[in-house]
């Protein structure tokens, strides 16, 4: 049985019809701070099955105790985070305490009850500003990282890898997410963030979708194809496979440090390509305008996927085109995301 922190959040609940699909059982423990319990009834309705879900919170030991007592635990996939990199600038003490304070508890607890097997959701955020590209894992991390929730990350990392040196039993994959988007394809999941949305692929969704009047792209003067930024884009999909095949991979090798890899697709697309390809998959005009880089930003950054595929056997296969196309489906389905769908019932 595998605990699943956050996993009504946008890559969790994904993971969840991964798992379920490749027969691993699961409960899921969520705080829904920055998600909807709607989420879950969905997932539930895919994949034809009821889901134990806890409402609860990382921090809370006593709660993770009874969880891990009553429940034959055996691997934690740890989604639950905050990730707001505006915000946690704002209020760094309320990201470092829920991410790596609740961290560092759910490690605590797992070691009472002897469950060693953990993966982890880092990001490519951990890489700071790349001197090249494209990233591998060796690279250095934790220079550059602008903002404290990358910086947890980071922390993140580091507190695994000391776990590690001090009890070898732990198996532990970190991974290092490039930019997730995209959605199911039944169109009744996908990405609900809340207020005005500070990621590129949601605002563009709520552009298309008439909720808001245009999309600023920040900064047209980077060195990079065409001056906008460019990243790794990589389907929600895609991402959610990679835990199936990280937890097989902790449940059948041995490992002598942590498992680390990229989960991206090794190309890099600009702004301007991404709202190209979701124009032509809305068949919706997207206007925009070109205004000041956004503080803390990187030009490029995109992985070498390489050490997944090998270690793995894991590679992403969905393009921009699907990547755009299920955002669009979810997004017009359902264009108040989960809150529209609880207002129907
Ligand atoms: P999300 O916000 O949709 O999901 C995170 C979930 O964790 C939410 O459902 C939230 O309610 C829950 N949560 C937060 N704090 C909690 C706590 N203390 N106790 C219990 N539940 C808590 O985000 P997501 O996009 O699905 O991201 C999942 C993980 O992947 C996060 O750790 C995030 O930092 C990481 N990540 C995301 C991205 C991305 O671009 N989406 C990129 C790299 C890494
Ligand atoms: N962008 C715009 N306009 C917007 C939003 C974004 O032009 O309204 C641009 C950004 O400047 C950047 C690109 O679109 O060039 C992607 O920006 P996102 O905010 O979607 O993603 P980031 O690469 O900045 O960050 C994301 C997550 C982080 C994570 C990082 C690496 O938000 O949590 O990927 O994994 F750390």
């Amino acid at each position: 049985m595998i605990l699943v922190t956050g996993g009504a959040g946008y890559i969790g609940s994904h993971t969840l019809i991964e798992l379920n699909d490749a027969g691993f059982d699961f409960i899921v423990l969520d705080n829904l701070s920055n998600s909807s319990q709607e989420a879950i009834k969905r997932v539930e309705k895919i994949i034809n099955k009821k889901i134990t879900f806890i409402k609860g919170d990382i921090r809370d030991k006593e709660l993770l105790r009874k969880i891990f007592s009553e429940n034959e635990i055996d691997s934690v996939i740890h989604f639950a985070g905050l990730k707001a990199v505006g915000e946690s600038v704002e209020k760094p003490l309320i990201y470092y305490e829920n991410n790596v304070c609740g961290t560092n508890t759910l490690l605590e607890v797992m070691k009472e009850f002897n469950v060693k097997k953990f993966v982890f959701s880092s990001s490519a955020t951990v890489y700071g500003e790349p001197e090249k590209m494209p990233v591998t894992e060796d690279m250095q991390t934790g220079i550059g990282i602008t903002n404290p929730y990358g910086k947890s990350k980071y922390m993140i990392e580091e507190i695994l890898k000391d776990l590690f040196i001090s009890d070898n039993s732990f198996k532990i994959a970190i991974l290092r997410y490039f930019n997730p988007v995209g959605a199911h394809e039944s169109g009744i999941i996908g990405e609900d963030p809340s207020g005005i949305p500070n990621n590129l692929m949601p605002f563009i969704s709520q552009v298309a979708v008439g909720k808001l009047p245009k999309l600023r792209v920040f900064g047209g003067d980077y060195p990079t194809k065409d001056g906008t930024g460019v990243r790794d884009f990589i389907h929600v999909v895609d991402l959610a496979k990679a835990h199936v095949k990280a937890i097989e991979y902790l449940n059948n090798n041995d490992l002598n440090e942590p498992l680390i890899v990229n989960l991206g697709t090794g190309r890099g697309y600009s702004v301007l390509e991404m709202i190209e390809s979701f124009e032509k998959a809305s068949g919706v005009k997207i206007p925009y305008e070109i205004v000041d880089r956004r503080p803390g930003d990187i030009a490029e950054i995109y992985a070498n996927p390489n050490k997944a595929k090998k270690l793995l056997g894991w590679e992403a296969k969905r393009g921009i085109k699907e990547m755009c196309e299920s955002a669009w489906k979810w997004q017009s389905e359902h264009p108040k995301g989960y809150e529209k769908i609880e207002n129907e019932k």
